[in-house]
């Protein structure tokens, strides 16, 4: 057992195994667990607490960073321990649960649930589960791939339990940057200018008596399934770097175009990958999830500097970055997502915030989270965070879904994520559509020009079209804005009246 990981000796007498440990958690409880983006969160008490709920059912509110790897949010929906759950998921059986009503999802702003907590606008946890490279000489800890909300939900639980794991370097102390807003009205200015600053502390600083169990682990976090670029990805990457090369010749973004947020998935690899291979230097990055994408960017020298909160790596990377920490430290940081997220700072740095939509109308509305506006796909993430404050807020997606059935531009979007005010830029593999400083009807126009694929373009036209001759400042026909999503539910196709859909 690795005890020179706990370097505050008093604390040595705390380590237990992770079946007695799960014992502090209770039917009932609010429990706070680190992991972001399947990074960092707490293996050997999930498994724990997973087993005893087996034998003595429990209910719980679990409060993590984001989504959980090594398929706990799976396993803790089938043993039926979650009673609520935020702020983000995105398992396919905790999905399913959400939507069957059988687990209350609170779906929120990334930035948002430990503001919430600090001025008890949440419940604090009872209970808080923090993965952690070591505990320091004060007691101090350490985490590990991911920062999340780990540091906020160990300040604010009455009972911490710290979950070491051995597999990861040491040299992971150093990478963090803990930086805990102070409490309103009366807090100061977040003093960070630069994306590569660092103005917090390398530990999450608690006070020892509340660190109740310490427990081993060395599991690997799961690693992320990197999609390669399809012919969609990569139209949608190419349109963006024309666009980004537009906006630098005429001096509206810098030559590194600025730091750059990007969700996870496809399409945000796609693009990021195409930046290697584009004539932009010294990109920099200030984002949630740092993923292969920005290692390989780091790697070809085109990127000097990447922040995040978490480090989402294959198989393949994962060896080489966690493998070579050290090469990586001074050209990386992980914050605590309020500070990764947080809407003063990405005003302030004039972040590019690039995020996947799962449907936006003509208007510039746009849904990330709502299939049919009441199905949920995984959550609001960070995106409105970053779209609502961001320099540029771009929102990128393939034209159509499901072989051609759904078309992701519809009349009105079925639920709003993100308003037509906060939209700047969309794109598809069609085109690129500038919304800047244009009214509704113009934007509807360079929506369906640019952006609709062909199967749909008509019949969008003539939903425009009849809107506006009723008239108004955003025309719409009420009793058909919906009917494309209506039509989908019935008959699997959003154009019943197909001969609409063809191409003139
Ligand atoms: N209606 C219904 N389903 C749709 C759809 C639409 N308009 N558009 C896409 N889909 C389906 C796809 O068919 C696919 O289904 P499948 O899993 O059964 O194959 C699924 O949604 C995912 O789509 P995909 O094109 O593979 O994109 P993705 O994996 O990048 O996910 C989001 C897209 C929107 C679901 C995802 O980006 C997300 O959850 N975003 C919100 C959170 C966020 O922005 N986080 C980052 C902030 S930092």
């Amino acid at each position: 057992m690795a005890l020179d990981r706990i370097r505050l000796a008093s604390l040595h007498d705390k380590v237990m195994s992770a079946e007695q440990a799960a014992t502090f958690i209770e039917d009932g409880m609010t429990v706070g667990m680190s992991g972001f983006t399947r990074a960092g969160e707490a293996k050997a008490v999930s498994l724990a607490l997973i087993k005893q709920a087996k034998a003595n059912p429990l209910k719980i509110t679990l409060i993590t960073g984001a989504s959980l790897g090594n398929d706990l949010d799976k396993q803790f929906t089938e043993v039926g321990l979650l009673a609520r759950r935020l702020p983000f998921q995105v398992d396919n059986t905790l999905r399913r649960a959400i939507n069957n009503g059988e687990v209350m999802f609170v779906d929120q702003h990334l930035s948002e649930t430990v503001e919430q907590m600090r001025n008890q606008q949440l419940k604090r946890p009872e209970v808080a589960v923090i993965e952690a490279i070591a505990i320091t000489e004060d007691g101090g800890i350490i985490p590990t791939t991911s920062v999340g909300n780990s540091a906020s939900l160990a300040l604010f639980a009455d009972k911490i339990i710290v979950e070491i794991n051995t597999s990861l370097d040491p040299a992971f102390e150093g990478l963090h940057d803990i930086f805990i807003p102070g409490q309103r009205p009366t807090r100061q200015p977040i003093p960070l200018t630069q994306i590569d600053e660092r103005i917090g502390t390398t530990a999450i600083q608690v006070d020892p008596a509340r660190i109740v169990g310490i427990v081993f682990n060395d599991t690997d976090d799961s690693p992320s399934t990197v999609t390669a670029p399809d012919d969609e990805t990569q139209g949608i990457a190419n349109h963006l770097i024309a666009f980004f090369e537009k906006e630098v010749a005429a001096k509206r973004l810098p030559a590194n175009l600025g730091p750059l947020q990007a969700g996870i998935g496809s399409i945000a690899n796609a693009v990021l990958t195409g930046l290697k291979d584009s004539n932009f230097e010294n990109l920099v990055m200030y984002s949630e999830v740092l993923q292969d994408c920005t290692f390989e960017l780091i790697d070809a020298g085109k990127m000097t500097f990447a922040s995040g909160s978490s480090i989402t790596l294959s198989k393949e990377y994962g060896d080489k970055v966690f493998g070579n920490i050290e090469a990586y430290k001074d050209k990386l940081v992980l914050r605590p997502q309020e500070i990764s997220n947080h809407p003063e700072l990405v005003r302030r740095l004039g972040i590019i915030g690039i995020n996947t939509a799962l449907e936006f109308d003509i208007y510039g509305n746009v849904n990330s989270t709502h299939v049919c506006g009441s199905k949920m796909m995984n959550g609001i993430g960070g995106s409105g965070d970053f779209a609502r404050n961001a320099n540029l807020a771009i929102f990128v997606t393939k034209a159509i879904a499901k072989g051609g059935d759904i078309s992701s531009i519809v009349p009105m979007v079925s639920h709003v994520d993100h308003s037509e005010h906060d939209v700047d830029i969309l794109v598809t593999e069609q085109g690129l559509a500038d919304l800047r400083g244009l009214a509704p009807r113009e934007r509807a126009r360079a929506i369906i020009d640019n952006c609709a694929h062909p199967l749909y373009r008509n019949a969008l036209n003539d939903y425009f079209d009849r809107s506006c001759a009723k008239g108004g400042h955003t025309p719409h026909l009420l009793r058909e804005a919906l009917s494309w999503h209506a039509n989908f539910e019935e008959t699997g196709n959003m154009l019943v009246e197909k001969k609409i859909s063809q191409p003139a």
